[in-house]
């Protein structure tokens, strides 16, 4: 087991870079007052599975870099295709205008996409990604001069986002509750904890039918919640029911997409073909900041008008359908194809289930929950105890695991070509740091 040890460097860097790094930046979801102490893992460069410290030690990525990384780092063949496109232009702009990149990953992603004739509105993150469709759908119904219908049926436990509309359908969580006074209010019904959840939000979407614009799910793994799961037939009866309520359907597949429940889209597997899809994270199989909206060809055609008219979507971003991202997210679809990616993925799954199961015996686990490969290990703390999973990813990034937790789920999202021997190395790193936090607790 090689993973990151102290290597005995004379003067680490590492110390150095974190003071630099804290002096200049602010880091997302982080407490900057105690950053520099906390021993972030400060990243060189990157080799497949693994990241490389500025002082050599090596992380294998079982985090896939939060969600992103599908085929590992520094990939020659995407490698290549940024190279080839960055020799014929980065970027250039979609507001009235194309490129041949971006034209060409929207007519791959219509063949991918479990959505009728699909059209895409790129982005660059998730969040923005959910912001278009939620606005979309709003105009939709404008456009199709109904009114009243102006409201969104969000799930408990969601997370879309952290843009204000993105974070309103999200069920808050992650110290965001501040930002309450900013969401707009939505139809909330139950997560994926709560086993009635369809037909409850069926009996919300009857109570408010008139006035739903659209209805947002996560489908099959609420993702940030810590890994709650739901089966396919529940997710076809949520889907099956917003439509027959002429509701509109938007699929969050930001964190489910390319790969990671066990189809290309989570989507597949529930045979759901919504209104509204959002894609992100593994799109350039995490290699550029890339998301997309995807329209049905029925909505789409609400939005056809005269030139400058009212039925024009007023939203876009400055590096919508960036060349550089697009042309390495379409060689990215042709890779997984190639590669065969997706059998690969589900034979890793299936190891990555039988090499954590013997957790779940553990007094310090809770339970487990895993779709495909996205996993999350919720530790049951003893009573008093803080901050395990943080403490309990610490000693895994010190034994070179790259993991972080979600309060006290430790998520495992290894990227889809995880070797069998890498999954036991995270399983067996997982268990050691479960076991050092568990001793140092009741030492101390
Ligand atoms: C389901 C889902 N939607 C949207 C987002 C937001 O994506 P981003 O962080 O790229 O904005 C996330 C991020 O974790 C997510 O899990």
């Amino acid at each position: 087991m090689q993973a990151s040890r102290d290597m005995g460097f004379e003067s680490p860097k590492a110390p150095l870079w974190a003071r630099r790094d804290a002096a200049v930046l602010w880091h997302g979801f982080t407490q900057m007052s105690c950053y520099e102490d906390s021993a972030p893992v400060i990243v060189e460069r990157g080799a497949g599975h693994y990241l490389y410290d500025v002082d050599g030690r090596r992380y294998l990525d079982a985090i896939s870099s939060l969600w992103v990384t599908t085929l590992g780092h520094n990939d020659p063949d995407l490698n290549r295709a940024a190279r080839d496109q960055l020799d014929r232009i980065a970027h250039s702009t979609l507001l009235g205008n194309g490129n041949t990149a971006a034209v060409a990953l929207a007519e791959a992603l219509r063949e991918a996409v479990p959505v009728d004739d699909a059209r895409f509105l790129f982005a660059s993150d998730g969040a923005a990604a959910v912001e278009q469709a939620l606005k979309i759908a709003f105009q939709y119904w404008r456009n199709r001069s109904v009114t009243g219908r102006t409201a969104y049926l969000a799930l408990g436990q969601a997370y879309h986002g952290d843009t204000v509309g993105s974070l309103s359908v999200g069920d808050g969580g992650f110290g965001t509750d501040l930002f309450d006074p900013l969401r707009f209010p939505v139809v909330r019904t139950p997560g994926y904890d709560d086993p009635d959840w369809v037909p409850k939000a069926v009996a919300a979407l009857d109570r408010n039918r008139r006035r739903l614009a659209a209805a947002v799910i996560e489908p099959l793994v609420q993702g940030a919640a810590g890994m709650l799961v739901t089966n396919p037939d529940k997710v076809a009866a949520f889907a099956e029911a917003v439509r027959a309520r002429g509701v509109l359907l938007i699929c969050d597949e930001v964190a489910t997409g390319f790969g990671r429940t066990g189809a290309l889209f989570a989507g597949d597997l529930c045979g759901v073909r919504p209104d509204l899809m959002c894609l992100g994270k593994g799109i350039t199989g995490g290699y550029l900041p890339l998301s997309a909206t995807a329209a049905s060809a029925q909505v789409h055609e609400a939005f056809l008008g005269e030139d400058l008219g009212p039925r024009t979507f007023y939203h876009g971003h400055s590096y919508s359908g960036n060349a550089l991202a697009c042309a390495v997210a379409a060689r990215h679809l042709q890779l997984i194809e190639e590669r065969g990616v997706l059998d690969r993925a589900a034979a890793a799954a299936e190891h990555l289930g039988s090499a954590l199961a013997p957790l779940a015996a553990r007094p310090g686990v809770a339970e487990i929950r895993r779709r495909g490969l996205m996993a999350g290990v919720e530790l049951a703390p003893p009573p008093g105890a803080a901050r395990w999973g943080r403490k309990v990813c610490a000693a895994a990034v010190r034994a070179g695991v790259l993991l972080r937790p979600l309060g006290d789920v430790v998520v495992v999202m290894p990227p889809l070509t995880i070797t069998d021997d890498e999954i036991d190395l995270i399983a067996a790193v997982l268990s050691a740091a479960i076991d050092e936090v568990a001793e140092a607790e009741s030492d101390g």
